[in-house]
């Protein structure tokens, strides 16, 4: 096979999160290999302040880098928000991010023309999301607020149960007489708790994550790079995990939440 086609793609996030989003390339790209690096000793990113959550994420894309990938994929929205455009100007593969695609399928669904925007300290803080939403239709109103305890109860593998609903009810009561029809889950640990958040919003809100698209925008890419893997990957092949921290945690948590047997990843330091 030509050497580049069979190259991996390299995505990173501050720790499972972004298996939100490799389950979703998985499924829409079963050719591809997948070299996934969870930065969980120093998660969460979202309370860092900008210089440290840049330097992570140079540190993670260069790890990734060395690895010889095709394309990198920024499965953490903090880290999209505030060092994206760093990553690109320091890469030579193409970087996708979380933000652009997710929120062109919100303003799209949107009827009522309000949406809401969930996301950490940082990212909402950065106004990513906000500016974006207006820069593709300005009589959108949004609604922002960052909910800084879903990430540490996603990385406990608490998903569900009455401390998940009272934090979940705690930030997501100021929604409630916004008339919001639309939601967008801005950190991809949060699809995590799409059950819970659902609950508690009712039907009339729909939920917008970023896998999805993302795996979409991948694949695009791809194709028109003709960069796409093009036949079965070897069974022995598999994917590659590395983390930072907690090896055992991640593997029973990972291997719960793809659905395989097992889940073998390796510690590393950054
Ligand atoms: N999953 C990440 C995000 O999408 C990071 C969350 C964090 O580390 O605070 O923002």
């Amino acid at each position: 096979m030509n050497e580049v086609l069979s190259k991996p793609i390299g995505i990173f996030d501050s720790g499972l999160g972004g298996l939100t989003v490799l389950k979703e390339l998985k499924l829409t790209l079963p050719h591809e290999s997948f070299i996934y690096l969870g930065d969980t000793a120093r998660t969460p990113y979202g309370s860092k302040g900008y210089e440290t959550i840049v330097r992570y994420s140079k540190e993670c894309a260069n790890f990734l880098i060395n690895k010889e990938i095709k394309l990198l994929v920024v499965a953490c929205n903090t880290a999209s928000s505030l060092a994206l455009d760093v990553l690109r100007s320091q890469v030579a593969c193409p970087v996708i991010g979380t933000i652009n695609e997710a929120v062109n399928q919100a303003v799209e669904i949107s009827k009522r023309k309000k949406i809401g925007v969930i996301g950490t300290d940082a990212t909402i803080a950065s106004s990513v999301y906000q500016e974006r939403i207006k820069s593709l239709s300005l009589d959108v109103e949004v609604f922002a607020k960052s909910c800084p305890l879903f990430v540490p109860l996603v990385e406990q593998g608490m998903f569900d149960g009455e401390i998940v609903d009272k934090i979940v009810e705690l930030y997501l009561k100021d929604f409630k007489d916004k008339e919001i029809d639309v939601l967008i889950l801005g950190c991809t640990h949060y699809p995590l708790l799409k059950d819970a958040i659902g609950k508690y919003l009712g039907l009339s809100v729909n939920i917008v994550e970023c896998s999805r698209a993302i795996a979409n925008e991948v694949g695009g890419l791809l194709s028109a790079g003709s960069k796409k893997a093009n036949v079965p990957k070897q069974k022995t092949a598999g994917d590659i995990y590395y983390i930072t921290d907690g090896v055992s945690r991640f593997n029973q948590l990972a291997q719960v939440f793809l659905g395989y047997d097992s889940v073998s990843a390796a510690k590393i330091e950054l």
